[in-house]
């Protein structure tokens, strides 16, 4: 085993750091990356994390020649490119868009839910706007139905970057917004899920 040379920055319950530790399951590359944890919200800031991004988000990741990279798609694509096994994003053709683009449409879902997480858990009970709420929530709804309707084969081929983004913006769901009730509506994804759920790269990275 050869010692780290790579640090990310993370939070055990961020669903963007997790796609990062699932691709690192996925791609055997674990043992190149040291954890380093942090504490922060929109409204508790973290001077390490504003050290190394000055848009203070995680995940970050610095590499061994001290540059950092931010934003976990950026990340995601770099470290898809330091394993020698087939990549996990399609590295040229229509496969390429097809699958960045429903890895995006999984990251919205994920945007959407997290801003409900801050709203209702973050922003005082007076200031609450609930139709701003229903907007976040039809944006998950729709984007899940797209998932059921138009994606579930695509999904079901290969754990890719797509899937590693929606199973990881499914595991959000519940963590934060169980009572959604998206499985009655989606069949499908709820098979898939089920199905991905016992991966030892979900099993091992899930949410506290
Ligand atoms: C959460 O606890 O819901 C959370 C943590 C980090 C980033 C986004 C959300």
């Amino acid at each position: 085993m050869s010692s780290p040379s790579m640090t990310l920055l993370y939070s055990p319950a961020s669903p963007f750091v997790r796609k990062a530790l699932v691709l690192l399951h996925e791609t055997g590359q674990l043992d190149r990356v040291a954890l380093q944890e942090v504490q922060l919200s929109p409204t508790a800031p973290s001077a390490a994390v504003n050290a190394q991004n000055p848009a203070g988000k995680i995940p970050a990741l610095r590499l061994a020649d001290g540059n950092v990279l931010v934003d976990s798609r950026v990340i995601l694509e770099y470290l898809d490119q330091q394993h020698v096994g087939e990549p996990l994003i399609p590295p040229g053709g229509s496969a390429r868009w097809r699958r960045l683009s429903l890895a995006a449409l999984a990251d919205a879902i994920l945007d959407a839910a997290v801003l409900m997480r801050y709203e209702t858990f973050l922003r005082p009970a007076d200031k609450r706007w609930p139709e701003w709420l229903d907007g976040q929530r039809a944006k998950i709804e729709q984007s899940l139905q797209h998932f059921e309707n138009e994606a579930i084969a695509e999904l079901s081929s290969r754990f890719d970057i797509a899937a590693i983004g929606l199973a990881c913006a499914i595991g959000y769901l519940d963590l934060r917004q169980p009572e959604l009730g998206w499985r009655q509506r989606c069949p499908q994804l709820a098979a898939w899920y089920a199905e991905v759920s016992r991966r030892p790269s979900l099993q091992a990275t899930q949410p506290k």
